[in-house]
């Protein structure tokens, strides 16, 4: 196993009525919050009033970013950090999903830095210039991203077409709330993308070329076989506690790093590929997932790397036969699975047709190839993108 350090700060408050905490906790970083929010659904579904109920009983004065896109812009980012630093904000508090996260967190950083966040951080990756961050913290209200516990954020700039992931520990939540009952009211469309979404960071994680990480596999393996138990149950029925209570703590613990620490290697190719779909046709992130993963899998497919689908294929879906048969088996039934939670199976599903390959390829490696169960170059992901269409 790899030399690693367990980092994991963000306190969790799981569970429900776990929203009063946010008062204490909130001054202990100081008076003055803004609350990042996206188009609506917090203040149909009774959170927003919840919350500011809770920093008026502690005095907490309150300024707000709403409207923050799904595919969060540098647009919004300006603007929340113009607010942050005309009033001096202690901490931002996002309530919402993966995009109002990913959007305070980019805030964040602008609010504290004179140069501009998405040219020096997620073009150029210059994190040593991040010498000071506004404390984040989260109230979630859609399982998907692990963005609650983690120091990610993936932001859009329309002007360039391009969609960006940038991470730094100092982005890391000071604490998040996750109550279940906050996701009964996400529609069954998000419900499966959020699935996809959670069980695309453990394919990124398992899918490596190296034989190492059996621990790691074997906890990546339970959170995959979590979902695969319960996002049916929570789409058949938006309001089964336990169901929500299980894709809500699984979507955190995907993503915050627990399940990597000490393996050699991780891919991540089909996020690269699928952010630049997502830059371009706006897409869910999710949905663009679910269509790309069963296409990069058969893609990568090989005699070096068809141990990681033979211990997939039995481990996960109980397959056996010769390790060819349990590979392609295996990418069928994930491909199955995805279909059966409503998920569209191809790009021209969702009117995508070919006239952007080439484009969104060069995109998605302009730092260079990507992946590590096969080095991915351009022509390879243009080819990724044909076998989805
Ligand atoms: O805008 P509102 O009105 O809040 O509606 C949202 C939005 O339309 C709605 N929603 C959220 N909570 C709801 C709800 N509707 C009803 N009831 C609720 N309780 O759902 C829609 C989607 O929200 P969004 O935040 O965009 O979804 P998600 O959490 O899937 O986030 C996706 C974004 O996160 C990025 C993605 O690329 C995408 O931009 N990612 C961030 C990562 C990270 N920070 O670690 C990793 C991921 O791989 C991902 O790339
Ligand atoms: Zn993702």
């Amino acid at each position: 196993m790899k030399n690693f350090v367990y980092n994991i700060p963000t306190k969790i408050f799981f569970g429900k009525g776990q929203i009063k905490k946010i008062g204490p906790e909130i001054l202990k970083y100081g008076k003055k919050v803004l609350l990042v929010y996206g188009k609506g659904s917090i203040k149909s579904n009774g959170i927003y009033d919840k919350a500011i109920e809770i920093l008026k009983e502690h005095g907490i004065e309150y300024f707000e970013l709403g409207g923050v896109d799904p595919n969060p812009r540098t647009e919004t980012v300006y603007k929340g950090a113009e607010i942050c630093k005309k009033n001096r904000i202690d901490l931002i508090l996002a309530m919402g999903g993966g995009s109002t996260i990913d959007c305070a967190k980019a805030v964040s950083l602008q609010s504290k830095y004179d140069g501009d966040f998405w040219k020096d951080f997620y073009i150029d990756g210059k994190k040593d210039l991040i010498k000071e961050v506004t404390p984040v913290a989260s109230i979630l209200t859609l399982a998907a991203t692990g963005s609650e516990m983690n120091g990610s954020t993936v932001i859009s700039n329309t002007a360039v077409n391009m969609k960006v992931g940038f991470n730094h520990p100092k982005l890391k939540p000071v604490f998040s709330v996750e109550n279940p009952e906050y996701t009964y009211s996400v529609s069954k469309y998000q419900t499966c993308a959020g699935a996809i979404d959670i069980m695309s960071h453990l394919f990124e994680q398992y899918f490596s070329i190296e034989n190492d990480g059996f621990l790691q596999n074997r906890m990546i393996e339970g959170l995959l076989k979590t979902i695969i138990h319960y996002a049916p149950i929570a789409i058949e029925n938006p309001k089964d506690y336990e169901a929500r209570a299980n894709i809500m703590w699984t979507s955190s613990l995907a993503l915050n790093e627990l399940v990597t620490y000490g393996k050699i290697s991780t891919d991540w190719a089909t996020h690269q590929i699928e952010h630049q779909l997502s830059a371009v046709y706006d897409i869910t992130h999710g949905i663009g997932l679910g269509i790309l993963t069963p296409a990069w899998m058969k893609y990568v497919l090989s005699e070096e790397n068809i141990h990681r689908f033979v211990d997939y294929g039995k481990n996960i879906w109980n397959l056996s036969g010769s390790d060819k048969e349990i590979a392609e088996k295996s990418i069928e039934k994930t491909k199955e699975f995805f279909t059966s939670l409503g998920c569209p199976s191809s790009l021209s599903e969702i009117d995508i047709d070919d006239s952007h390959f080439e484009e969104m390829a060069a995109n998605a490696v302009f730092k260079g190839s990507v992946g590590s169960m096969k080095k991915l170059t351009k022509e390879d992901i243009v080819a990724i993108y044909k076998l989805a269409l």
